[in-house]
């Protein structure tokens, strides 16, 4: 290889009263009486249109963080020219020359930006220390550099020579632009998306979530001083729906990398389809979207490894993971024992502000996602279905906080086991012991998704008999494992059916999905 080998970043503990946390807590609290004042960046200029939209941080919805540029239509046609006029000098630059931009980006993540990264994603996302190391730190510096390794594979594949005849695989960008369209969620999927697409030598328009602007800002901030070239990725904060159709239906339109709802992305797939005859290529089209993740256990999987999963599968950034572990099918013979370790455990659970980093649990994203919580948890009270046995209280006095709360039904169909709800709230189906096998077809009959979901059970033969009733359930199939936390370069991320169009973020299976390949046969 003619680069170094990735390898995973290693994840800082951040131990009470270490220097690491000492130094990111200073960060986060100069951060936030900071008051950023965020502009676009088009053809490498901060644009500023005086229409200020006031950032909040979660965890105290009166407190003014700065605010953003809102732009209008005519930025998004300024970056989408701005990306095409970027992009032959850009595609001329040569993959080593691109490569050197992106891990230069991960070296000044791994030091000077660490901290400012994390707090960021802390502040304006609402996570933990630890959620944000993992997030915003390493997994980013792990796209950014695994990435970095595929390309260099493909680009190294040896040409086949014999008799005469020479082939050759040439790995062209797409004609045209590329659009990302990024979520809240997760700060290394915000980079991810524009950054892995102009790896592979194509333009972007960027646009993230409205609640990870603030993170944006600093993602910006970082490929701007590693080298990236005016016009390459161009970030807007413009109307979604609007920006959509007006992107969608260019010409030069040449693919989508999507994250976020999975009606969003099916209406831009629609649009898409409406706009095919304008287009000068197929667009590519990828998309991760919603999720129902499950935990299927079995009468022989062990208490504590269980339970333990459960409460961080579902609960570690409020639920609000796509791969979240949202619904638990569990034997009545093990209820009991699962129940009062995750008691427990849920006891020693503190919520907060991330500011405090023993406060596991901080607020959820907004005001939207708070009511939706709130109403599952409501509805779930009132019910003769289902009861709330652990949380359930909610506070928006100051931030969006939702307690970690375990809904109990009898009821395979009841809505919180059925619906995408992206906050800590897990639902729990018991079934008698013998009903194994079929409980294990309840998963595909109670949900439209395939995202992630994980098998307990000791007992060999249970585990086949899920791994194969299972086959089409989740794009990532954990056995013994929570459904949450695949790490780039060693699980694949994605899924397919209602989750997306399983491209497998962080391999080099998506990287493909960015180059238009072009097949060279030449006889001397
Ligand atoms: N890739 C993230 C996870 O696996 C969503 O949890």
């Amino acid at each position: 290889s003619q680069v170094p080998l990735a390898i995973n970043e290693p994840v800082r503990s951040y131990e009470p009263g270490s220097d690491e946390v000492k130094s990111l807590i200073a960060t986060y609290k100069e951060m936030w009486k900071e008051k950023m004042n965020i502009p676009m960046v088009i053809d490498g200029k901060e644009v500023t249109t005086g229409d200020e939209v006031v950032i909040t941080s979660p965890q105290d919805h009166q407190h003014n963080l700065g605010v953003y540029h809102k732009g209008t239509m005519q930025h998004v046609d300024d970056a989408i020219n701005a990306a095409l006029a970027a992009k032959e000098k850009w595609n001329n630059l040569g993959w080593e020359q691109r490569a050197a931009i992106f891990l230069k980006a991960a070296d000044l993540i791994a030091g000077p930006y660490r901290d400012r990264l994390n707090a960021a994603t802390m502040i304006g996302q609402s996570k933990n220390v630890h959620q944000a190391e993992i997030d915003a730190a390493c997994e980013f510096i792990d796209f950014l550099r695994f990435n970095v390794e595929f390309m260099t594979d493909l680009y190294s594949e040896q040409p086949i020579s014999d008799n005469g005849i020479w082939n050759r695989s040439e790995y062209r960008p797409l004609e045209g632009f590329c659009f990302a369209v990024t979520p809240f969620n997760f700060t290394a999927i915000s980079g991810n998306l524009p950054t892995c697409m102009a790896l592979m030598g194509n333009v972007v328009v960027w646009k993230p979530s409205d609640k990870q602007i603030y993170s944006a800002k600093v993602i910006m901030d970082i490929l701007s001083e590693a080298g990236l070239p005016d016009g390459v990725i161009n970030m807007i904060f413009t109307d979604g729906k609007e920006t959509a159709e007006k992107v969608l239906a260019h010409p030069d339109f040449a693919g989508l990398h999507f994250t976020g709802s999975t009606k969003v992305f099916q209406s831009m797939w629609k649009t898409i389809g409406d706009n095919i005859h304008q287009y000068k290529t197929y667009p590519r089209i990828v998309g991760e979207t919603g999720g129902k993740d499950f935990v299927m256990v079995h009468p022989s999987a062990n208490v504590d490894a269980v339970a333990t999963a459960l409460v961080r599968g579902a609960f570690e950034y409020q639920g609000q993971k796509c791969s979240a572990a949202s619904r638990a099918y569990i034997p009545q013979s093990l209820w009991a024992d699962v129940k009062a370790v995750m008691e427990k455990q849920m006891k020693t659970i503190k919520m907060g502000s991330p500011e405090d980093p023993s406060n596991f649990v901080n607020a959820v994203i907004d005001e939207n996602s708070f009511k939706k919580c709130k109403g599952y948890i409501e509805r779930a009270e009132n019910s003769s279905d289902a009861e709330v046995i652990i949380g359930g209280k909610c506070d928006d006095s100051k931030g969006w906080f939702v307690e970690p709360t375990v809904i109990e039904t009898k009821n395979p169909k009841y809505e919180s086991v059925c619906e995408e709800i992206f906050g800590p709230i897990l639902s729990v189906y018991v079934y008698e012991d013998t009903a194994w096998s079929k409980t294990l077809k309840l998963v595909d009959e109670t949900s439209p998704y395939s995202l992630t979901g994980a098998v307990f059970a000791q007992d060999r033969y249970a585990i086949a008999e899920a791994y194969k009733a299972l086959e089409n359930a989740a794009g990532n199939f954990y056995i013994n494992d929570k459904p949450t936390g695949a790490v780039v370069g060693q699980q694949p991320f994605g899924g397919a059916r209602a989750s997306g169009t399983n491209d497998k973020a962080g391999s080099k299976m998506n990287l493909l999905r960015w180059v238009s390949v072009r097949s060279i046969k030449e006889t001397f």
